[in-house]
C-alpha cells in the first residue's frame, strides 16, 4: 500500500499488539517449516534451504499483513514495519539454525564413519551427503581390493625374484669356490644363470609395462595394419617355443582385415596369449591362431588351445594382475608372474578393443576384438 494512503499515525500502544500478532504468525510458520524440513530430511539440502527462505518470507509477509491491518486504524508506519521485518528475519534465522545444526550433526556422523575403517555408509543422511557416503563406500571397497591385489603382487613377485636369485647365488658361489669344476657342470651352471637372468629381466620389463598401463602412460604409435601380417609375425616369434614344447602351432588368417593399431604393442598382447596357450597345451596337441571378422563386423583375433579348460571360477579372474591358476602357482621353470594377461588387457583396451576368454572343446579360446578401420 503506498505510503500516501496510509493513515498519518498509529497509536504507540499498538506496537506490542502488532509484534505479538507477527510473532504468533511467525511461530506458527516456523513450526510448519520445521515439520516440512523433517518430512524432507533425506531430500536435497537445497530443498531444505528453500523451505528456510519460504518460511522467512512467509513470516515477514504475515507480519506485514498484521501491521497493515492495524495501520488501517492508526500508527507510525516505519517502526512497525521494521519490527515486523526483524521478527520475520529472526524466525528465518531460527529455522536456518535448526537446519545448520542438522547438517553439522550429519556431517559429523559421516566423518566419524569415514574414520572408523572399514567404512560402511551411514543411512538416513540428506541426499547429497548420502551420495557422498555411498560413493565413498564404493571407492573404499575398490581401494581395498586394489590394495589386496597389490600386496599379493608384491608377495608373489618378491617370491618369484627370490627363488631364482637364491639359485643363481648358489651356482655363482659353487663356481667361485671351485666346488664344481668339471666342464659340463660349469657350462650348465653358466647356461642356467643366463636363462634365469633373462627370465628376471623379462619379469622386470613386464612390471614396468604394467605400471605404465596403470598410470595411463602407455604411448601407442598407431598405424593402419593388417591382422594377417600381425598373425604371421606372432607365429614366427612363437615357433621356437612351440617346437621346443612339441606343440603344433598353426594359423588361419582371413584376407586383409585392416585395424588402426600399434603393431609392437598389439603383437605383444597376442604373443602373451600364444605363449600361454603353448605353455598350457600338452605336447603333440595344437594351438590355432585365427584372424578375421566376427558376426558384428569387428576385427577378431583368437588363440585356441588344448589346455583342458580353465576352471569356471577362474575364468573371470585370469585378467587380474598377479592372478595365476592353481597349477601355475607352483614355481616351475616356465612358471610366470601372472602379468601377461593383465598387460594384454591393458594394451587391447588402449586400442578401444575388448579381450575375453571362453572354454571351447578340448581347451579354451582367448579373443581380442578391435574396431575395423573403414575403406
Ligand atoms: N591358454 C591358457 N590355458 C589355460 N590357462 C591359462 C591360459 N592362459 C592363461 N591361463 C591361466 O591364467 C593365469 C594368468 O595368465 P597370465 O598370462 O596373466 O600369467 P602367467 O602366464 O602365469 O605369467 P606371465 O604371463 O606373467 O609370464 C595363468 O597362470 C593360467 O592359470
Ligand atoms: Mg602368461
Amino acid at each position: 500500500m503506498p505510503a500516501a494512503m496510509l493513515p498519518p499515525a498509529v497509536a504507540v500502544g499498538e506496537l506490542p499488539v502488532v509484534v505479538a500478532v507477527a510473532t504468533g504468525f511467525g511461530l506458527l510458520i516456523a513450526l510448519v517449516g520445521i515439520w516440512v524440513m523433517w518430512w524432507l530430511r533425506t531430500r536435497s539440502i537445497g530443498a531444505m534451504l528453500a523451505v528456510v527462505v519460504v518460511v522467512a518470507v512467509a513470516a515477514t509477509l504475515a507480519g506485514v499483513v498484521a501491521i497493515i491491518m492495524r495501520m488501517i486504524i492508526e500508527g507510525p508506519v516505519k517502526d512497525f514495519v521494521l519490527s515486523v521485518v526483524a521478527v520475520g528475519g529472526l524466525v528465518g534465522l531460527g529455522v536456518a539454525f535448526v537446519l545448520a545444526k542438522r547438517v553439522v550433526r550429519e556431517s559429523r556422523r559421516l566423518v566419524a564413519a569415514v574414520r572408523d575403517l572399514p567404512f560402511v555408509a551411514p543411512q538416513g543422511l540428506p541426499a547429497e551427503l548420502q551420495t557422498i557416503a555411498n560413493t565413498l563406500e564404493e571407492a573404499y571397497a575398490r581401494e581395498r581390493a586394489l590394495e589386496g591385489a597389490r600386496r599379493e603382487l608384491v608377495a608373489w613377485v618378491s617370491h618369484d625374484l627370490r627363488t631364482p636369485l637364491a639359485g643363481m647365488r648358489a651356482m655363482a658361489e659353487a663356481l667361485e669356490d671351485g666346488v664344481v669344476s668339471d666342464r659340463a657342470t660349469v657350462a650348465r651352471y653358466h647356461g642356467q644363470i643366463k636363462l634365469e637372468v633373462e627370465r628376471l629381466s623379462a619379469m622386470v620389463d613386464d612390471l614396468f609395462e604394467l605400471s605404465r598401463i596403470h598410470a595411463g602412460a602407455l604411448r601407442l604409435s598407431r598405424s593402419r595394419i593388417g591382422l594377417a601380417d600381425l598373425v604371421a609375425d606372432t607365429l614366427a616369434g612363437a615357433e621356437p617355443l612351440a617346437r621346443a614344447k612339441g606343440v603344433q602351432l598353426t594359423a588361419e588368417a582371413a584376407a586383409a582385415v585392416p585395424v588402426e593399431a600399434d603393431p609392437g604393442a598389439l603383437g605383444r598382447a597376442l604373443g602373451n596369449l600364444v605363449v600361454n596357450a603353448i605353455r598350457h597345451t600338452p605336447s603333440d596337441r595344437t594351438v590355432v591362431l585365427r584372424a578375421g571378422l566376427d558376426a558384428e563386423g569387428m576385427a577378431c583375433l583368437s588363440v585356441t588351445d588344448c589346455c583342458g579348460g580353465i576352471p569356471e571360477d577362474d575364468l573371470p579372474r585370469v585378467f587380474e594382475v598377479a592372478f595365476r591358476g592353481e597349477a601355475a602357482r607352483t614355481p616351475t621353470a616356465d612358471g610366470g608372474a601372472g602379468l601377461g594377461l593383465a598387460i594384454a588387457q591393458g594394451i587391447v583396451e588402449a586400442h578401444d578393443g575388448m579381450i575375453g576368454v571362453v572354454n571351447d572343446g578340448p581347451g579354451c579360446r582367448f579373443e581380442i576384438r578391435l574396431p575395423v578401420v573403414g575403406g
